[in-house]
This record gives C-alpha cells, structure tokens and sequence, in this order.
C-alpha cells in the first residue's frame, strides 16, 4: 500500500512502502537501492523524509553512538532499544536490524530468539548477520527475513587482520564468493559487501541474484549503503577509505553550542522575544503581597 505525498520530501510522487520484493524489482530494473544506519528518532524521521529506501540499526552504534571502541561489547537490549526508537520513526523504508556479536552464532535455537526479539520487541521488518550461512538458513527458516553481510565483517574484524579491505588475493576473493554463495543459497535476501576491491565485486556480482548493498565494494552493487554519522560528519575523526563526507554536522553543532555558550556567558540570551510576561497590574499586585519583603 503507498502512503500519501508528503511536502517535506525531495519530490512529492507518492511513496511505496519497501518490501522485500521492492528490493529484488529494483534490482531487476537497474534502479539503485539507498541504505543508511540510523540509531535513533530524528534520524530515523530524516532518513524517512530523504526517501531512503532501507535502514539499518547497525551494531556500528556500538562506536558511533554508545561510545563503545569497536563493536564487539553491544547488547541485544541496547540494539533493541535503538531499533525500536528508529521503528517509531520510519514508515516506508524497509528496517533491518543487526544482530550483535554473540547473540547468533552459539546456535540456531539462539540465533531464532534474538531474530524474534527484533521483530516482536523492535517492530523490525529483518535481521542482519555478519557470515554464518548456517545461522541465516534457521532464521529465514524461522520466519524472519535475513540480510547477509561478507568481505570485512567487524564483529570478526581481528580474525581477518584487522580493518582492512578483503578479498584481495585470488583465494581470498574466492572465499568472499563461496561466502556470498552460500548466504543466498541459505536465503539471504539481500548481501552487504564490505570492502572488497571492485573488480572482485564485478565478478562475484555476475554470479548473484539476490540485491548486493556495497560499503567501499565499489559502484557495481545494486545499492550502497553509508554509515549516517560518517557520511553527515556527526563525528571528527578517522572515516574509512569509502566514506565520503555529505555534511558536516559536527561543525555545526559545535558552532551552534560555542554561540549559545558566549550569548550566556555575555547575558545576550535569552532576549525579549524568549522571555514570559506578566500583566502589569498583577505584577504590582503581587509587588503589594509581599510589602517590603525584598531580595537579600
Ligand atoms: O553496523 C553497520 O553499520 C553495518 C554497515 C557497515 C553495513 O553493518
């Protein structure tokens, strides 16, 4: 069912609600699929408003929004408390959620329950899993709609050197493929690629059905997809090879709270136009009440 127009977007046609059939149709017809992360309400109601197509509640919260150094420490519950809150905010883009390290891999019996707790507590429309065909294969099996996740996956990011690109010797390359493989074999609906050199995307996608999401894999995938506080620049810092930078939101909040510490400090805010008033009589009323009662 599409949603009406809406005056706050890029263009007024109507907008569809993204299915996962959306994402295969726009993968037949060539038509780009636009990802971003989103860990919270007012992004999620941006992202809605931009015609975003899918939004992810990454475990990259971990780091960009918890504070965590990487992110391996995440827990369910704090992913489900950001999902739901990107949930409330959403109406047309597909919402996946991320499953976090440790809460899938031990065994199927596991990986159905957490699935089931972004769908049921969160409003998720799917999950995402980084590798772990096997683990994807008992969700999809279970009801719940899997996302893949290959090349490099930062839950296991120690196991495969560090971040760095993969997929960058013929047999490495070969793996990312038979991973790949065995992710839409398993049911997958959709594979993110993360940092494979392009060429090894072009060859890997000729051998895919499912929509490829690529982050630093190149422009060859079916859609790409960027990580919201590095595009928009929410943060300073290091941003990986394949960001490139939208805005800076940073400076602007920092501009924003360096201005509003000087007016305070200058006692130029609040002004008038910020401050309450009172009728003058009721002032002198109450100046009456209290009589010579003054401030010490
Ligand atoms: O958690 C995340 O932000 C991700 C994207 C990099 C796809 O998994």
């Amino acid at each position: 069912m599409s949603t009406p127009p809406r005056p706050d977007r890029p263009d007024d046609r109507p907008r569809r609600k993204v299915t996962l059939t959306t994402l295969g149709e726009m993968r037949a017809l060539g038509e780009p699929i636009v990802m971003v992360t989103a860990y919270d309400h007012p992004s999620a109601k941006v992202a809605e408003a931009a015609a975003i197509d899918v939004v992810l509640v990454g475990d990259s919260a971990a780091n960009n929004v918890l504070g965590y150094a990487d992110t391996v420490p995440v827990t369910v519950d704090e992913l489900l408390m950001l999902a739901a809150a990107v949930r409330r905010g959403l109406s047309t883009p597909l919402l996946v959620g991320d499953l976090p390290f440790g809460s899938y891999e031990a065994s199927d019996e596991q990986a159905i329950a957490t699935a089931h707790r972004f769908v049921k507590e969160a409003g998720c429309d799917a999950v995402k899993v980084e590798g772990s065909a096997e683990r994807a294969r008992a969700i999809v099996k279970a009801g719940v709609p899997v996302m893949g996740h290959v090349g490099l996956t930062p839950q296991t990011a120690t196991a495969l050197g560090g971040y760095r690109a993969q997929g960058r010797t013929a047999e490495r390359a070969r793996a990312v493929l038979d991973e790949a493989l065995e992710l839409q074999e398993a049911g997958c609906f959709a594979i993110v690629f993360e940092a494979i050199p392009a060429d090894v995307t072009d060859v890997i996608m000729e051998r895919t059905e499912v929509p490829i999401i690529g982050i630093g894999a190149g422009p060859s995938t079916d859609g790409q997809v960027l990580v919201l506080h590095d595009m928009l620049g929410i943060h300073g810092g290091f941003a990986p090879k394949f960001v490139k930078r939208y805005a800076d939101v940073r400076g602007e909040m920092l501009r924003g709270l360096e201005a509003y510490a000087e007016e305070v400090r200058t006692r130029r805010f609040p002004g008038p136009e910020h401050t309450y008033g009172i009728a003058p009589e009721e002032l002198e009323r109450l100046k009456e009440q209290l009589g010579s009662r003054q401030r010490a």
